[in-house]
């Protein structure tokens, strides 16, 4: 459920016409709704309200990736989510938002001796490890601070998630976590050095995820591991399950399952196992959350179907071109006509296409369309190619709306580049 709507023939983001904030911020803009992010961690964490996870209930720390936007972590924070952060950036910025250093976990193949340094200082919950050399450096890293960090391997159970291979992480041939036979010989290495303390298990098999079968069987391995882990004496008080789970990008496809459907799965394979349960949600608290508005530039004719230009290109928004992602496109201002079209932004490449042979609603140069659920994965991924500025940010809540990142001046942009002395 997301709180972008027609209201008189006009899109909203809550109370607020797309058209205004168009006109006021310039195109391309992100627009998150407030009350959409709050009604996802609401279902997420009535989801898990049956789980056994303690006295502390769940920690749900909101995967910072998906979107890291200041006032959109701020937004989290109220809510009282904490962050899974994969570098030194994120973690200051959750910060920065107000998060607690004791609700951040720290997750990430290549964690820099600087970044544990930080982590440590800050004070964070824990450490998801994800390698014995990683361990090592760990502990050097703690021990000449003083203090221990609280750690978790993170395992791979070797799962084929069944999502995009770009964006899988459970395989035995991926680049994450400690093969799940390797973990025992881990964590007894891991007992063995100074200025690491273990704490629990941590699993996350990738993103988008549309089916809860491989999830299970992940968790089920976990399950296993814990009392494995147990019986080799480790005291193991927090699993972390991870993030992943699937939003409806294409209407026309079946719904991934619901957080409920989710939580009950949850619920049946960790019930017993004795252990705060953490969770690092991203896309399932923020896809939805948010709209790319962007403004049709003309439209040129094709051998085919025509061409709608638009103003935001791949630069803006990278998942079409990188995943071949699926993203509804709707008229902010639809006239009840439809169209088939190719719908593509202005960088010079033909990945630069945002859809092909799309049946959409008919627009015209000068109309907004809005490209839907790019709450997640959106903004955070852009980028300047062409010289062309990062997109701009805008959070409502009801009928207020505000800016919450400028439109990077493009004079900024190329200040940022230097002359060599000898030019
Ligand atoms: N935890 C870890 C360790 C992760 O690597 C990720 C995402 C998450 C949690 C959150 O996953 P989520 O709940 O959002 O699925 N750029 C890609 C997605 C990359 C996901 C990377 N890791 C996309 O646009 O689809």
């Amino acid at each position: 459920m997301d709180h972008f709507e027609l209201k008189n023939g006009v899109m909203h983001a809550e109370g607020v016409p797309l058209p205004e904030i168009a006109q006021a911020v310039g195109t391309p803009v992100y627009v998150y709704s407030s009350a959409t992010i709050a009604r996802h961690v609401e279902v997420f964490r009535e989801a898990l309200a049956q789980v056994e996870s303690g006295p502390e209930g769940p920690l749900i720390a909101f995967a910072v990736k998906a979107n890291p936007n200041k006032a959109v972590l701020a937004t989290l924070a109220g809510l009282g989510l904490g962050a899974d952060v994969v570098s030194g950036g994120e973690l200051l910025r959750a910060r920065a938002a107000g998060i607690p250093a004791d609700k951040i976990v720290f997750s990430g193949v290549g964690k820099t001796a600087d970044e544990m340094r930080l982590a440590l200082s800050e004070g964070i919950f824990q450490f998801n490890v994800e390698s014995e050399p990683e361990a090592e450096m760990l502990s050097e890293v703690a021990s000449a601070m003083g203090v221990e960090a609280p750690i978790a391997f993170r395992i791979n159970p070797n799962v084929i998630a069944g999502t995009h291979a770009k964006i899988s992480t459970g395989g035995s041939e991926d680049k994450f976590g400690v093969a799940y036979d390797r973990a025992l010989a881990a964590y007894a290495r891991a007992a063995e050095l100074p200025g690491l303390s273990i704490r629990g298990v941590a699993v996350h098999i990738g993103s988008q995820l549309t089916d809860l079968a491989p999830s299970r069987a992940a968790f089920e391995k976990i399950g296993v591991l814990i009392a494995e882990l147990r019986a080799a004496g480790h005291a193991i008080v927090t699993a972390d399950l991870g993030g992943g789970l699937g939003v409806p990008y294409d209407p026309a496809k079946p719904v991934p399952p619901l957080p409920a459907a989710y939580g009950a799965m949850v619920r049946e394979v960790t019930t017993g196992w004795d252990v705060r349960l953490l969770f690092e949600p991203g896309r399932v608290i923020v896809g939805n959350a948010g709209v790319l508005v962007t403004r049709v530039i003309r439209v040129k004719q094709g051998v085919t179907d025509p061409f709608v230009i638009v103003d935001a290109a791949m630069n803006d928004l990278m998942r079409p071109s990188l995943y071949d992602a699926w993203h509804d496109i709707r008229s902010v201002t639809p006239n009840g006509a439809d169209m088939t079209a190719n719908i593509v932004g202005p960088i010079c490449e033909s990945g630069d296409t945002f859809a092909k042979k799309r049946a959409m609603d008919a627009v015209e140069p000068g109309d907004l369309v809005s490209f839907m659920t790019a709450g997640a994965y959106g903004a955070t991924m852009g980028n300047t190619y062409n010289s062309r500025a990062l997109t701009p940010e805008v959070l409502v809540r009801g009928d207020d709306w505000a800016v919450v990142r400028e439109r990077q001046p493009i004079e900024a942009l190329i200040a940022a580049d230097q002359l060599p002395p000898w030019m």
